[in-house]
């Protein structure tokens, strides 16, 4: 089992790394439901936290962790969300990207209730352990989305509450309706937003923070050199042709540095964010088994604050090419 801290003050302890299960529904190639689900497994027995949403792969994804949960005997700490509306029949509100195309969110109390019942059916579980919003919906105030998901805790099909994309304003006046033990974010070392206003937020109020793309969506693995055609990154414009290559030469010293201390760069890229506070929960994703060892190795790597230091005079905030996200 790797190593464990509290999820929020006073929180569940759960792993410090989890397991991102969005990487499994062909965003960035395509992936057999077998081994998914073998992935999954090993995640779960290595004491990580599992990571999906009921949009990933429109259902899929929350159905393929449930098939994992049945092969294991180890105890699983399952977080999932809602809000991302992914059946053509139900109506939301569009919310753009940074990506060149829109999301449509619904987060009414209404759909809340709706969603939970059916991500519980796909988890085939009675209970979800932490439960996040993915998006805010524009059209429906925080304290609406967040007084239905307290509903479900008071119901006991949900154990803790998240947010996800959330701004430092919305997530106070989440938490001043209930308690919110996490907050997923990107966080990573070439998307240091988190850093500005959400991260001090969140330690004020004892608020974990979980954050996605750890390795910069694959890049800080030093492993993409070029896209396949339908691999969704092509949507990312730090991936396109010329920032990609640009970036790769901006963020070389770092692959270098991991080489110097006889590490791999996903390592190193993990390792930076555990050193940044033990509220810092990264959850990578990856279809290989021997992946997830070699990340979760990333919590045996102690950075000394001279490698600290070297680390923060090469990837400081601002240096990748290409926008993001919202
Ligand atoms: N809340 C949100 O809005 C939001 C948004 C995005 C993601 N997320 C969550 O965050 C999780 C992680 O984010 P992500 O999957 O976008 O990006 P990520 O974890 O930063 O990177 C995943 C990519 O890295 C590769 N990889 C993983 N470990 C590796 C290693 N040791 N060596 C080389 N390559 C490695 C994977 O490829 P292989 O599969 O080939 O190993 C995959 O292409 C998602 O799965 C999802 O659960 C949440």
């Amino acid at each position: 089992m790797i190593e464990q801290a509290e999820l929020g003050r006073g929180g569940p302890r759960v792993g410090r790394l989890g397991y991102g299960a969005m990487v499994l529904e062909g965003l960035y190639g395509a992936s057999e439901e077998a081994d998914a689900i073998t992935t999954l497994a090993h995640a779960i027995d290595a004491g990580m936290m599992i990571d999906s949403a009921d949009a990933y792969g429109g259902g899929r994804n929350e159905t393929l962790v449930g098939k994992a949960l049945g092969t294991t005997a180890t105890e699983a700490f399952v977080a999932t969300k809602f809000g991302i509306v992914f059946d053509d029949n139900e109506r939301g509100t569009e919310l753009p990207t940074g990506w060149g195309f829109s999301l449509n969110i619904n987060a009414t109390p209404e759909y809340v209730a709706r969603s939970l019942d059916a991500s519980l059916a796909r988890l085939e579980r009675d209970h979800i352990d932490l439960w996040y919003a993915h998006y805010l919906d524009p059209a429906t105030p925080v304290e609406e989305t967040v007084g239905a998901m307290a509903a479900a805790v008071t119901a006991g099909k949900v154990r803790y509450l998240g947010l996800s994309n959330a701004t430092a304003d919305e997530i106070r006046r989440a938490h001043a309706v209930h308690p919110i033990s996490a907050v997923q974010y990107e966080y990573s070392l070439w998307r240091r937003e988190a850093e500005q206003d959400l991260l001090p937020t969140l330690r004020e109020l004892g608020i974990a923070l979980v954050g996605w793309s750890p390795l910069g969506a694959g890049f800080l693995t030093g492993q993409v050199a070029q896209l396949e055609e339908n691999d969704f990154r092509q949507n990312i414009p730090r991936f396109s042709q010329d920032n990609l290559a640009a970036n790769r030469d901006r963020f070389a010293p770092l692959i270098d540095l991991a080489g110097e201390l006889g590490i791999t760069p996903a390592q190193l890229a993990l390792a930076w964010l555990l050193h940044q506070g033990e509220d810092v929960f990264p959850i990578p994703g990856t279809r290989k088994s021997a992946r997830i060892d070699e990340n979760a190795a990333a919590l045996e790597v102690a950075l000394d604050a001279d490698t600290l230091a070297r680390i923060e005079a090469i990837a400081r905030p601002g240096l990748a090419l290409g926008a993001t996200l919202v």
